[in-house]
């Protein structure tokens, strides 16, 4: 009841969401991914549209509903997740990059079932692309909003992440309690941009994404003055 009187402060734009996990297939039965379940992107892309917003969100394999009037997109791999936002990321003014994504895949998927033999083995793997990186340094470029999941030196860390990938703003998360974060109901996060910063404290994700989104709003006016 209380997002139907959320001001619609987002009203005229049009915001392009990553979430959730990708999965990287080792053969046809096998996978590497990670412990995301998409909530907060989820959280996010309802809290966009309740705003105003239109929302387009690219979904990695979770298992929730889609926001009422929200556009979803889902793909497995990341290299799938990178081609889906690229396509749209021309017709979109913010991108919020929110997906854990698998950082490598494997070199060569195999076409059958791995047989396991009595020895050890060894699974190559290769670097896949930064999406966020590579929407950041798109021209022209969206206002772009990353995540950082940290288990250590929360700051500095996201900090190095938000300069490195070229970020308009990040939003860093402590991951190493398990009571916030990756998979969990709630979430704090720590707010940085360029000349400034704003603690999030620990709240449920759907009300950490209202706030998160008031603050994207509150830069996006701020810039276009
Ligand atoms: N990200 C992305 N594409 C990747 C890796 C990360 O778009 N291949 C995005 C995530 O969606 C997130 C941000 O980059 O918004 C930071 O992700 P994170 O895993 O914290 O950072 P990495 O740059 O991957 O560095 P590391 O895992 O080594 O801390
Ligand atoms: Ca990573």
């Amino acid at each position: 009841a209380m997002q139907f009187f959320a001001p619609k402060l987002l009203a005229g734009h049009s915001i392009l969401l990553t979430a959730g996990p990708t999965r990287e297939a080792i053969d046809p039965v096998r996978y590497i991914s990670n412990q995301s379940s998409g909530k907060m992107g989820f959280a996010l892309a309802k809290a966009a549209a309740d705003m105003g917003a239109e929302v387009t969100l690219v979904s990695g394999p979770v298992n929730l509903t889609t926001p009422v009037g929200v556009k979803r997109v889902d793909v497995i791999s990341t290299q799938d997740m990178l081609e889906a936002v690229m396509r749209r990321v021309d017709s979109h003014d913010i991108f919020i990059g929110c997906a854990a994504v698998a950082d490598y895949r494997v070199t060569e998927i195999a076409n059958e079932k791995i047989k396991k033999s009595s020895t050890d083995m060894q699974l190559a793997l290769v670097r896949n692309p930064d999406i966020l990186a590579t929407v950041a340094s798109h021209n022209p470029r969206p206002f772009t909003l990353g995540f950082a999941a940290e288990t250590q030196d929360v700051e500095r860390y996201a900090k190095d992440k938000l300069v490195r990938k070229k970020l308009d703003m990040i939003a860093a998360n402590d991951v190493s309690n398990p009571e916030l974060g990756f998979n969990a109901d709630n979430n704090a996060l720590k707010v940085i941009w360029a000349k400034g910063q704003e603690d999030l404290p620990a709240t449920d994700k759907q009300t950490l994404a209202i706030q998160l989104l008031g603050i994207v709003a509150e830069r996006i006016a701020i810039l276009k003055d």
